[in-house]
């Protein structure tokens, strides 16, 4: 039996951007066809119902986001789609961008009827900036055919637009807060949360943010019924995900696996990540981005689902899966992604202003050759504070990875405190 499935992807193999006819024949917007003649509150108990959960990174259930922003009177609402995709090892939510981004704007559009919202943003990444022509022929060419504009599908008051929004390449920009200040003209640093975006978002008013890949899974939702989605996932997470395989995998790329796919296929089916193309050992993979948790191959035989790898001291971010094979060291590595926090925090806290570049400093002393026990628990300390006292997620994930570290591989460190590392001290 295939381990792969196209539930969500099945319409992305080609650029179907510009044809809005070819989208018709294929999903039919049967879909939005269907909501229009359902309760509001029916269409969000399906949704509850389906298990979706949000796939831009904290896997929150995308029903209960719908149910907290329905039940706020004031309007406006306004709909944001996250196309920011910033989180290194990930490249799924482009696919819909370029190939697909009608199933977006359709996802977009029952959130709309949902909440008689008006306007709608996507707010794409700057590095992305080879796909908002693209993106805004997809718009254009769905107000032409009557799926955008006034009077919708020629319901009286269905009134919606999409609107882009291009970043300027700032990581944080991701962050829902961030992004909606970004929108608004302001410096890219979060906002303190409560209020809640679906309280206090975009201009002052409630707000909905879904990541592109979460509305590419409202279509499929109510096209198939919640039923048949939660069917093919877990008891908790229903549906499937799109996980990003690169590094040292064999077969790199973008596979929509069901959830609840075990791990351990993830990496060495043939199907799927297929080992390694170096003919080495995995030595680990690093899940759902660099503010990921690392997995190492005994922990490899679990479930991929959100709560089965919370429930383990793993996560799964944004479906990244980087492989490294067993030539990588962990402090090498390590350092990369202290080096990536250290650029991209906003400076806004000090812990993780300051705590990214200690962390790169300290573990700098492993490679070459300073490094003291006290400098374990040193890390040790510095990632508790940083996960306790930053004030957005930046600063509380990025240390996940060294956390894996210091719990399953605290002996690789201890290795370097002794200069045995064939990689470090040739
Ligand atoms: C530092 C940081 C960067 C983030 N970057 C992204 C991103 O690039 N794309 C995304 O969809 N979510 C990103 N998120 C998560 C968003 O804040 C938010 O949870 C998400 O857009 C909600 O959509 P979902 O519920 O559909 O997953 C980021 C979060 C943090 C803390
Ligand atoms: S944790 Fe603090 S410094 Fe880091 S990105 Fe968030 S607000 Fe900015």
């Amino acid at each position: 039996m295939s381990k792969t499935i196209r539930l969500v992807t099945g319409t992305t193999d080609e650029v179907y951007s510009n044809d809005v006819k070819h989208y018709e024949e294929n999903r039919g917007f049967n879909a939005l066809k269907k909501i229009v003649h359902m309760d509001r509150e029916d269409i969000i108990n399906e949704l509850i119902e389906a298990n979706l959960r949000g796939k831009g990174g904290a896997g929150f259930p995308a029903g209960l986001k719908w149910k907290y922003l329905y039940k706020v009177e004031e309007e406006p609402k306004y709909i944001v789609c996250n196309a920011d995709e910033g989180e290194p090892g990930t490249f799924k939510d482009r696919l819909f961008m370029k190939n697909d981004p009608l199933i977006v704007l359709e996802g977009m559009l029952i959130a709309a009827y949902v909440f008689n919202s008006k306007d709608g943003y996507v707010y794409i990444r700057g590095e992305y900036r080879d796909l908002v022509a693209g993106f805004q022929k997809a718009i254009d060419n769905f107000k032409e055919a009557g799926y955008l504009g006034k009077n919708i599908m020629g319901i009286e008051g269905f009134d919606f637009n999409v609107h882009i929004f291009t970043g300027a390449g700032a990581y944080v920009c991701g962050e829902n807060s961030t992004l909606l200040n970004s929108i608004e003209g302001k410096a890219g640093r979060p906002r303190i949360k409560p209020p809640r975006l679906s309280e206090v978002g975009l201009f002052g008013k409630p707000t909905l943010v879904n990541n592109v890949e979460t509305f590419a899974n409202i279509p499929i939702v109510f096209d198939r019924g919640a039923k048949y989605f939660k069917e093919i996932g877990t008891e908790t997470s229903g549906g499937t995900k799109i996980i990003c395989i690169s590094g040292h995998a064999k077969n790199r790329g973008i596979y929509e696996v069901p959830m609840g796919t075990n791990l351990h296929d993830i990496i060495y089916d043939e199907e799927l990540g297929g080992g390694t193309s170096t003919g080495r050992e995995v030595k680990f993979v690093h899940i759902g981005g660099q503010s990921g948790f690392i997995a190492f191959p005994e922990q490899f035989n679990i479930s991929f689902d959100n709560d089965t790898l919370q429930e383990n001291g793993l996560s799964m971010g944004t479906g990244a899966i980087v492989v490294a094979d067993e030539t990588v060291c962990l402090v090498d590595y390590l350092k990369t992604v202290f080096k990536f926090f250290s650029d991209e925090t906003c400076g806004k806290c000090t812990p993780c202003r300051e705590g990214n570049k200690q962390m790169y400093l300290i573990l700098n002393k492993f490679s070459n050759g300073t490094a003291t026990e006290a400098d374990i628990e040193l890390l040790r300390d510095l990632s508790y504070t940083m996960n306790q006292s930053s004030f957005c997620g930046l600063g509380q994930s990025s240390s996940n990875a060294l956390v894996s570290v210091l719990k399953h591989r605290e002996d690789e460190l201890k290795a370097h405190i002794n200069h045995d590392c064939k990689k470090c001290f040739k």
